[in-house]
């Protein structure tokens, strides 16, 4: 009786053992796109536009801690300067912590790529995100992405780097950040300042 369980016995641990391996092999390998995504969007440098900033002697220094959370929901816009931007003038103004664009789209704010699922990029899917930055549009699918997102050049990167990317992202933690949506140029260039966009907890 013991005998016919012994082989059983052996066979489940075997099974767990396996288990467990490919349990560490898939965390490993998920740790190293991780890394890699890390790398890709350092040198890609997402962090100038999309990470908020803290002033250090030498300027605009990424904040740590909000680590591309977008344009900061509770910054009010200040008014839109008149008579800066045309042809034979300036192309763009930037807000002082490069989250926030002026030009002739109107005013763009960069996007939370942290995965809070209300304000970030939780409740996206890796095929979602590869198809944003390939074709430019909204959540793959939706609105022209404005400038400067550089989708055109970060489009040109491999599915696998896309797809590191994404991984890192989606590791990153979860910060609250309600972006403001981008206001056209219907709008003027001169407006009273936005107050903080509604659901802003920072
Ligand atoms: C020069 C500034 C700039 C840089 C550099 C930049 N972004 Fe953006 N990004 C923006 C702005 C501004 C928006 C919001 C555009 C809009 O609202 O249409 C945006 C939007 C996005 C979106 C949302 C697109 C959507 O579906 O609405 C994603 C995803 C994104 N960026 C990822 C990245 C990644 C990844 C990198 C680095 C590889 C990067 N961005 C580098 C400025 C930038």
């Amino acid at each position: 009786m013991n005998r016919s369980f012994r082989l059983p016995a052996i066979v489940l641990a075997g099974v767990l053992f396996a288990q467990a391996a490919s349990a560490q092999k898939t965390t490993g390998a998920n740790k190293k796109l991780v890394e890699r995504g890390k790398y890709l969007v350092t040198i890609a440098l997402c962090n100038d536009c999309h990470s908020p900033k803290k002033f250090g002697p030498n300027g605009p220094e990424v904040d740590e801690s909000k680590l591309l959370s977008g344009a900061p929901s509770h910054t009010p816009l200040p008014e839109s300067p008149a008579g800066v931007l045309g042809p034979d003038k300036w192309g763009v103004v930037a807000s002082n912590d490069l989250t926030t664009w002026f030009g002739p789209w109107g005013i763009s704010f960069a996007k939370n790529l942290t995965p809070d699922v209300e304000t970030g990029i939780g409740s996206w899917t890796e095929d979602m995100f590869i198809r944003a930055i390939r074709t430019g549009k909204d959540m793959g699918e939706g609105r022209q992405i404005l400038p400067p997102m550089p989708w055109q050049l970060i489009g040109k990167a491999t599915d696998a780097d896309l797809k590191a990317m994404f991984a890192y992202l989606k590791s990153l933690p979860s910060i609250k950040n309600a972006v403001h949506e981008p206001i056209p140029p219907s709008m003027g260039t001169v407006h009273e300042p936005i107050p903080p966009a509604t659901g802003a907890t920072k």
